[in-house]
């Protein structure tokens, strides 16, 4: 049978993640490994506990397909308590879903339709690409511009913005903390972008998932508080980063009502409802003192101020990360090539992995990630140090030479 009978048009052009890519690379060649994002620690321990509970206390048949009631109680009351999101219906605006990654899916899926134009910024998360691509829409892309003379953080062009919507523009996807630039979108910029929307009639959603890894003076702006975009917004979070549990795969949208409808209408159907006692558990995470989100904000600042020293040392200029834990790193004086040249060197030789960023752009955008490398900091500092040791050495004799 060819490979033309056997795949479906819409997986055809989708090769394996870069992510899969790299960490077989990590693996072959003994290096550390700083590309995928996820922690090499596990979340709180009053957690685990939780779920154990929660299974040996028998909640482990299926939930509701909108999410076990108290969770999405806990969602509710932790917008309020962190974001100054008021009003969140636990029964009307919650849907637990299975991760981030499925409710992007779903709200593709319940909002947008073939044919219609979906506004992103590049570089982008690289599941939204490929999500636009299954509901048959056109993908719009603005580029996010490096720090320069005028702009001290990652910024966009409002022009550009403006000339990216049109009549058939459905859908805006933002992302805040980004991936991977690090960038916290102001309150401000998020004005620019509600009235644009508004004038369109435009809805968005906003991935947060990096909503608790932001580092002053930045400060998180949950999009659907910001006037104009309360009633158009589908905010998409998960618990994997802010907890450390990447692995449980549990996200949730909070959305007006009417929106909440559409994406539960996708859900319940795509994997119908998650993990019960892994939900449980997350209300309990949810609700964890201020202590416990100020640690983690507090250790992942050490973290990101190790990699960057790290970096510095081994000849890297990088890029200051406002929030997420990801570094874009300038890799153009290396003379070892474009990005996935680099990468390829770096896990190869250096023994160390990172995320060529080109593939976050679409490809006639790519040249714009072609001098920069990716760096995770969700890592133990023994292995931030070894990483920084290998690259320290690896990189920099080269250069003398
Ligand atoms: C921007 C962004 N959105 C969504 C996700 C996926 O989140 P989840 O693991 O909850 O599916 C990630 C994970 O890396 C991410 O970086």
């Amino acid at each position: 049978m060819s490979s033309r009978q056997i795949l479906a048009s819409r997986v055809g052009p989708l090769g394996t993640t870069v992510f899969s890519e790299f960490s077989a690379l990590a693996l072959k060649h003994g290096a550390v490994n700083l590309g995928q994002g996820f922690p090499d620690f596990d979340g709180p321990d009053a957690v685990k506990e939780a779920a154990h509970q929660a299974i040996l206390s028998g909640i482990n048949q299926y939930a509701p397909s909108v999410g076990l009631k108290v969770l999405r109680e806990a969602i509710a009351e932790h917008g309020a308590r962190f974001h100054g999101q008021e009003g969140i219906d636990p029964d009307t605006m919650v849907t637990v879903t299975s991760g981030a990654t499925e409710a992007i899916f779903c709200v593709l899926l319940g909002l947008v339709d073939p044919g219609d134009e979906v506004v992103a910024f590049e570089p982008f998360y690289d599941s939204y690409d490929a999500n636009i691509a299954f509901v048959g829409a056109r993908p719009r892309y603005v580029p996010l511009r490096p720090p320069d003379a005028t702009h001290a953080t990652w910024w966009f062009d409002r022009d550009e913005v403006r000339a990216a919507f049109g009549p058939r523009t459905r859908l805006l996807i933002l992302n805040t903390p980004h991936n991977p630039t690090g960038k916290v979108f102001t309150r401000e910029e998020l004005a620019f972008l509600a009235e644009l929307c508004a004038e369109h009639d435009v809805k968005v959603l906003s991935d947060e998932v990096y909503e608790h890894i932001v580092f002053a003076p930045a400060r998180h702006v949950r999009a659907a508080t910001v006037p104009g975009l309360a009633e158009r917004t589908v905010t998409v979070s998960s618990g994997g980063k802010s907890f450390s549990f990447t692995g449980w795969k549990v996200g949730w949208i909070i959305a007006p009502p009417a929106l909440r409808d559409a994406v539960q209408r996708a859900h319940q159907f795509v994997t119908f409802a998650t993990a019960s006692p892994l939900q449980a558990a997350m209300a309990v995470a949810l609700r964890l003192p201020d202590t416990y989100f100020e640690q983690l904000r507090a250790q992942y600042l050490a973290r990101r101020e190790r990699l960057l020293a790290g970096l510095a040392q081994a000849g890297l200029k990088a890029h200051v990360p406002e929030g997420s834990y990801f570094i874009l790193a300038d890799i153009s004086g290396q003379g070892l090539g474009d990005d996935v040249a680099f990468c390829r060197h770096l896990v190869t030789r250096v023994g160390v992995a990172a995320i060529p960023p080109s593939v976050f752009y679409a490809p006639e955008h790519r040249h714009l990630g072609q001098g920069m490398a990716r760096f995770a900091f969700c890592k133990s500092d023994a292995i931030l140090d070894d990483a920084a040791r290998r690259l320290k050495d690896g990189l920099s004799p080269r250069r003398a030479g």
